[in-house]
């Protein structure tokens, strides 16, 4: 539980749940931004937290909320990848540093022996197991390939598995996920990375508040690499 709730007109920093926010902890605590402990208690019920500097909250949401609270203005700074960024295509977001953390690839994957005889260049159809329903129809439509996409919201290597589409579009990191499930990546869509997204309204209202994090997270960056 906090303490003392955040200051009521500060800046809100939305992060991302999940295996991000190991890597993205050693730049919070760079630039200043180290959250309160119940920040790291699993138990923890609290969703708003506050950090070391006091005119600024984070809040963790799942990934691709980070986008919709910025995007709407309730959060005026976030952390998302480039996957999500993609899928929603919020034109109130400005993404203006890549935090070098959260490499991955955004694939589309089969099952092995499908990929065996398979011949992408011969599709017309194909139904997908994904998150990412746009940026799945945008990549097939440019080579004129119809893409039936089921919207799964996480565990698409099940869909395979399990006859609900043979392909799916997922991230990728080490492989392993796809391959304890009997699949190969055929195509990568995109090479993926977390960015420093601002909302665009409020980046110009609050400069003064919000350029100077910019610069912080800017250095930490260049003095990570
Ligand atoms: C991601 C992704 C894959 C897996 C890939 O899921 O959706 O399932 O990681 O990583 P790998 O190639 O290293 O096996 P994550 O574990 O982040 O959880 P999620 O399903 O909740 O998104």
């Amino acid at each position: 539980m906090m303490e003392t709730p955040p200051v009521q007109d500060g800046l809100v920093l939305a992060l991302p749940k999940g295996r991000i926010l190991e890597e993205l902890r050693p730049l919070l605590d760079r630039v200043g931004l180290t959250p309160e402990p119940a920040f790291d208690d699993a138990r923890s019920r609290a969703l708003m937290f506050r950090t070391a500097h006091p005119a600024v909250s984070v809040i963790r949401v799942r990934s691709f909320d980070v986008a919709t609270f910025v995007a709407f203005g309730a959060a005026h700074l976030g952390v998302a990848g480039n996957d999500v960024l993609m899928e929603f295509d919020y034109p109130e977001l400005y993404a203006p540093l890549d935090l070098g953390i959260g490499h991955c690839r955004l694939s589309v994957a089969e099952p092995a022996d499908l990929s065996a005889t398979d011949d992408p260049s011969r599709w017309s159809h194909v139904r997908v197991a994904t998150k990412y329903p746009e940026v799945t129809r945008r990549h097939f439509a440019v080579r004129g390939v119809q893409a039936e996409c089921i919207k799964l919201n996480g565990a698409m290597e099940l869909a395979p598995v399990l006859g609900l589409s043979q392909r799916i579009v997922d991230l990728v990191s080490s492989g392993a996920t796809l391959k304890a499930n009997g699949l190969v990546e055929v195509e990568v869509i995109a090479e993926i990375t977390s960015r420093l997204i601002v909302n665009r309204a409020a980046f110009k209202t609050r400069h003064n508040e919000i350029a100077p994090w910019l610069a912080a997270f800017g250095q930490a960056v260049a003095h990570a690499a």
